[in-house]
C-alpha cells in the first residue's frame, strides 16, 4: 500500500552493505540499484560502500558485481552500468572488529565532504544473524549514529539521517529478537529501523493490498459467512543449495512459516486499515497475529506437519536428498517442508480454518493464496462434485488474479433425445497482472529499497509484530524439540509427505493440485 506522498528525489546518501561479498549484495542488491538508477529513482549524490573482509579494489569488485548485473537485472546495457558503477566502493574490514570501524567512518566523512551525501546513511546488514547485534553496537561505539545533529557543512542546515535494514532471519525465537529488538532500539529510533520480508515488496502482494483495500467489491464476501476456508502455499523446486549450514540451523518453519506465510496470512486476514499509513497497517496485522489460536498438545499433533525430502526426481534429474547435502548432517532432523492448519480467533474468520503449506524440493515453483467460499445454499443445478467459488492470489512465478465460476457451457447434450438437466462447467476468469503492466513494474528490492530511501515504513516489519510471530511458531520448535519421531521424508518432486494431505482431508479439503 503506497502512502500518498508529493513525488520528490530521495535525499543523497551512502548506503553502506555489510556482507558485500554475499549472494544477497550480487543477486538481488546491486541489480536493484542499477534497475533504480535507471528510472531514476536513486539521489542524485548517491554512494555504495560495500564492506567485506577480502582485500579488493573498487575496481576489482565492480567487475565482479557487472557479471552479476548482467545475469540478474532485466536490463543490461554497458553503458549504463559504467556510468552507475562509479558510485560504488568497497571497503575491506571485519565487521566483527572494533578496529575497522574508525576506518569506516573516517571513509564516509569524506564521502560527505566529497560527494555531498549529507552524513545521511543506510546501514544494510545482509551478513549471518549472528553478527547483527555486533555490528549495531559497533556502529554506535563508532558515533556512526549522528541523527538530529547538525550536519556540519558551513552551508548547510539540513539534519542528517541514519536508517538500518535488517535482514531476515530476524533472531531465532522470541527472546534472541527481542534482544536484537532492545539492541537496535537503544541506537536508532524504531522508524528508522527496516526489518525486511522480501515477500511484502514482491507486486503480487501489493495487489493484494489493492484488491482487499482498492475494491468494494470483495469486502461483502471477505468472512466467515461466505469463506470455507484458506489456503496459502509457497513450493519450491530449490533444494538448500549452497545454503546446508545455514537451513541446518534454520529449517522451513524460521525461514519460511515465521515471516513470509505469516506476513502473507496478516495480509489476507487483517481488517482495512483507517489509512495508508505505515502504523495503520501494521497495527492491523499485530491484531491478526494476536489473534492466531494458541497451540494445543492436541492440535501440535493434529495440526502441524514436517517434513524433509529425500533423493527424487525433479523436472527429468535426479536430485539428492536433504541429508546428502553438503553441509547438512547425515542424521539431520531440520525440516525441509512444514504444513500447518490454524484458526483466527475473532468475528470476522471465527472457525475458518487458514492453512499454510511451504517446502523446498517440491513438485513445482509456485507461489499462490486460494480463498475458497462456501457452496451454493441450496443447489438447483448439477455442479461438478466439489466445485465451489475460488478466488486464487498467484503471487509467483505467474503474479495474477483467477476466479472460478461455474458456468452453462456447451455441454448441455441431448441424452434420449430430452434436454439433460442443467449441467455447470468450471471457467475461470483470469487476470495477469505480468502481461497488464509489464515492464513498468518493480521489482521486490527495487520497491523495499525506495521505500527506505523515502523514509516509508509501510512494507517493513515494526518489532511488536516480529516478536508476536515468534511467540506464535515457538511452541511448534519446543513440540518438535521433545519429538523423537522426526520428520515425515517426501521423495523430492512430490507436494510432500502424505500426512499434510491427511491432516486438510480431515476438514473435507484439499490441497489445489489433489482436486
Ligand atoms: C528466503 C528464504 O527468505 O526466501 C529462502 O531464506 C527461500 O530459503 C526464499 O528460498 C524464497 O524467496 P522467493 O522470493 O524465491 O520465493
Amino acid at each position: 500500500m503506497v502512502e500518498l506522498r508529493p513525488m520528490r528525489k530521495p535525499d543523497p546518501c551512502v548506503l553502506v552493505i555489510f556482507g558485500a561479498s554475499g549472494d544477497l549484495t550480487a543477486r538481488k542488491l546491486i541489480p536493484a540499484l542499477y534497475e533504480m538508477r535507471a528510472i531514476g529513482a536513486l539521489p542524485e549524490h548517491f554512494k555504495v560502500l560495500g564492506v567485506s573482509r577480502r582485500e579488493k579494489t573498487d575496481d576489482a569488485w565492480r567487475a565482479e558485481l557487472a557479471a552479476s548485473v548482467q545475469q540478474h537485472a532485466k536490463r543490461w546495457d554497458a553503458g549504463r552500468w559504467a556510468e552507475f558503477a562509479k558510485c560504488i566502493h568497497y571497503f575491506a574490514g571485519d565487521a566483527a572488529q572494533t578496529a575497522m570501524y574508525s576506518g569506516l567512518e573516517e571513509r564516509l566523512r569524506k564521502f560527505d565532504e566529497e560527494s555531498n551525501t549529507h552524513g545521511n546513511r543506510l546501514f544494510y546488514l545482509s551478513v549471518g544473524p549472528e553478527l547483527y547485534e555486533s555490528i549495531v553496537q559497533r556502529i554506535e561505539d563508532a558515533a556512526l549514529v549522528t541523527e538530529g545533529k547538525r550536519w556540519c557543512s558551513i552551508n548547510s542546515s539540513e539534519r542528517s539521517w541514519q536508517r538500518i535494514i535488517i535482514e531476515k532471519p530476524f533472531g531465532h525465537d522470541e527472546q534472541s529478537a527481542a534482544s536484537l529488538n532492545r539492541t537496535l532500539g537503544r541506537v536508532f529510533e524504531e522508524e528508522d529501523i527496516y526489518r525486511i520480508d522480501h515477500y511484502l515488496g514482491k507486486p503480487a502482494v501489493q495487489n493484494l493490498f489493492a484488491l482487499r483495500f482498492g475494491n468494494a467489491l470483495f469486502e461483502p464476501l471477505w468472512r466467515r459467512e461466505h469463506i470455507a476456508n484458506i489456503q496459502i502455499t509457497i513450493a519450491e523446486e530449490l533444494g538448500v543449495e549452497k545454503r546446508g549450514a545455514f537451513y541446518e540451523k534454520t529449517g522451513a518453519l524460521r525461514d519460511m512459516v515465521q515471516n513470509h506465510a505469516l506476513q502473507l496470512l496478516c495480509a489476507i486476514a487483517m481488517e482495512p486499515p483507517i489509512n495508508a499509513h505505515a502504523d495503520a497497517i501494521r497495527d492491523e496485522k499485530l491484531k491478526v497475529l494476536r489473534a492466531l489460536k494458541p497451540w494445543t498438545p492436541e492440535t501440535l499433533n493434529q495440526h502441524v506437519v514436517r517434513g524433509q525430502y529425500s533423493s527424487g526426481n525433479l523436472n527429468g534429474h535426479a536430485v539428492p536428498g536433504y541429508n546428502e547435502e553438503t553441509g547438512v548432517n547425515a542424521n539431520s532432523s531440520t525440516e525441509t517442508f512444514v504444513a500447518l492448519r490454524t484458526e483466527i480467533a475473532n468475528w470476522r474468520w471465527a472457525g475458518v480454518p487458514f492453512y499454510i503449506r511451504t517446502g523446498k524440493r517440491l513438485a513445482s515453483r509456485e507461489g499462490y493464496i486460494e480463498i475458497n467460499f462456501r457452496p451454493t445454499p441450496h443447489a438447483i443445478f448439477q455442479a461438478p462434485s466439489g466445485g465451489v467459488n475460488k478466488l486464487i492470489i498467484h503471487l509467483q512465478p505467474k503474479d495474477g488474479l483467477e476466479l472460478h465460476l461455474f458456468a452453462e457451457g456447451q455441454n448441455k447434450r441431448l441424452q434420449n433425445g430430452k434436454q439433460a438437466s442443467a449441467q455447470l462447467s468450471p471457467v475461470h476468469l483470469d487476470l495477469d497482472f505480468d502481461k497488464r503492466f509489464g515492464s513498468e513494474r518493480v521489482g521486490a528490492y527495487e520497491r523495499l529499497l525506495l521505500d527506505v530511501l523515502d523514509g516509508r515504513l509501510n512494507l517493513f516489519v515494526r518489532s511488536d509484530e516480529q516478536e508476536e510471530a515468534w511467540r506464535w511458531v515457538e511452541p511448534i520448535l519446543q513440540h518438535w524439540a521433545a519429538d523423537t519421531q522426526g520428520p515425515r521424508h517426501y521423495a523430492a518432486g512430490t507436494w510432500g509427505p502424505s500426512a499434510s494431505s491427511a491432516m486438510i482431508a480431515r476438514d473435507g479439503f484439499c490441497w489445489s493440485e489433489e482436486i
